[in-house]
């Protein structure tokens, strides 16, 4: 298929310079395994799992049969007043390999609608429990929790803010970053850190607000979209113990580390850590099927219970009109029996390590390489950036690896590989070979 093939007139993408995007367009037709095949007829390896979604590759037929099974058993069932038998399959599995008490599944459709569910359910909860008066939420500084208002609100990504202005939700306050410019070189462990990361929290940021009126803490274990930043030995631990302090709702957004990306279960299971919700997507289907949810621990769900309404009328209003799509649902059920059959997350932890490995045998002393962060399947390069044109120097990497047949991604002037947890060495060698080349490419 030639370019012209198609007509991009109507299209516009999302998170894509779409000027840039027209000239070059990378355009996937087909998928299996670790490579894609573009609409130009090239081999493109997978190096991030399609935005951290693909852990067990492309083209997985147990998940693909489970979803035609399902079509044409029960398409589509209102979700309202009523569910479906693959929603509460989902939904046990789900909470099975959740950790602690993460007992209650609310299903959404994506990364975004979990957080805004997450934040929702935060202030419904203390409502509930009387203390409606807590509606101060705390994010982190370069935090994603993916596009609504809410999660835009609690997030810390500049310019995924900077035109909403007001419209974005007022008292949210930000821990402040994670990384340590002194631990710029992570291999394959948690780093640690001699600056404590939570002092502001209890110095400032609680005080200002006052403790009794913050109603949840949100972030991310491991900072995914802005680069790989990894929490500092005991950060989230302590996040815990500050959170039970002051009766805080301690949210995870799990969207990237859950599901495996760490070696295990969810994030949680990798620090030891358990929140009040946990929110998913991406991995629990493939990326196959759009699906998100929130996991609750039983005192939220049995405190929306514990109401003195007439049994008629709803505990909580909210919800989609997709949450629990039998579909979707089926896709996971598939895909978590997947996971667990191949032994794909204690997969990924080796292949974690072999991924770290070469990034910090291949790339480290590479011109403008100023630091590598790997643990987990996952590992970032951080690149000094061009004079004046930040993110630049990642973005000419990304296009120049795509042209090399590997799709990596850029975050500022990170570049990460987070590849399915099917890779193989040679694929990492692969992977790490293009980007090197591209990187002496592009001093
Ligand atoms: C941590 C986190 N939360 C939320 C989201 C948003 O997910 P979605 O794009 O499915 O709305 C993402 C997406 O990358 C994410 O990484």
């Amino acid at each position: 298929m030639a370019y012209n093939d198609f007509n991009m007139d109507s299209h516009w993408l999302p998170f894509t310079p779409n000027r840039h995007f027209r000239k070059e367009p990378r355009v996937f037709v087909a998928a299996d395994g670790m490579q894609f095949t573009t609409h130009d007829g090239r081999q493109v390896i997978d190096g991030i799992s399609s935005l951290w979604c693909v852990g067990a590759g492309h083209n997985r037929k147990p998940i693909n049969e489970a979803i035609k099974k399902q079509l044409d058993t029960l398409d589509y069932a209102t979700a309202f007043q009523a569910s479906n038998d693959q929603a509460f399959l989902a939904a046990e599995k789900i909470a099975a390999m959740a950790p602690g008490d993460l007992n209650k599944v609310l299903f959404c459709n994506s990364g975004s609608e979990a957080a805004d569910t997450s934040l929702k359910v935060a202030l419904a909860y203390h409502r509930a429990r009387g203390e409606g008066h807590r509606n101060v939420f705390i994010g982190r500084e370069k935090g994603y929790h993916g596009v609504g208002f809410g999660g835009m609100s609690v997030g810390g990504i500049p310019a995924n803010r900077k035109v909403y202005g007001t419209a974005l939700l007022p008292r949210v306050d930000h821990l402040r970053f994670i990384h340590d410019p002194a631990n710029a070189w992570i291999h394959n462990q948690e780093p640690e850190s001699k600056e404590d990361f939570l002092l502001e929290l209890e110095n400032r940021i609680l005080p200002l607000h006052d403790p009794s009126n913050v109603a949840a803490i949100i972030v991310e274990p491991v900072a995914g979209s802005a680069g790989w930043y990894l929490p500092p030995k005991g950060y989230l631990k302590r996040l815990r113990e500050i959170c039970d302090k002051h009766g805080i709702l301690l949210i995870f957004d799990e969207v990237i580390t859950g599901f495996g990306r760490m070696g295990t279960n969810f994030g949680a299971d990798f620090y030891g850590v358990v929140p009040d919700m946990l929110n998913f997507a991406k991995c629990v289907t493939n990326g196959v099927i759009p699906l998100g949810g929130v996991i609750c621990r039983d005192k939220i769900y049995d405190q929306m219970m514990k109401t003195d309404a007439p049994e008629h009328i709803i505990e909580f209003f909210h919800g989609y009109t997709y949450s629990g799509h039998p579909v979707a649902c089926a896709a996971a059920v598939a895909t978590l029996d997947l996971y667990q059959k191949e032994g794909l997350f204690p997969r990924a932890a080796e292949m974690g390590k072999v991924l770290g490995d070469a990034f910090h045998s291949t790339l480290k002393g590479l011109p403008n390489v100023v630091g590598i962060r790997s643990l987990g399947l996952a590992a970032a390069v951080e690149l000094a950036p061009i004079a004046g044109t930040p993110g630049k120097r990642a973005y000419d990497i990304f296009i120049d690896c795509f042209k090399k047949g590997a799709l990596v991604r850029p975050a500022g002037d990170v570049v990460v590989i987070a590849p399915p947890y099917i890779v193989e060495k040679s694929h990492i060698d692969q992977l790490v070979n293009t980007l090197a080349d591209s990187i002496r490419r592009n001093a």
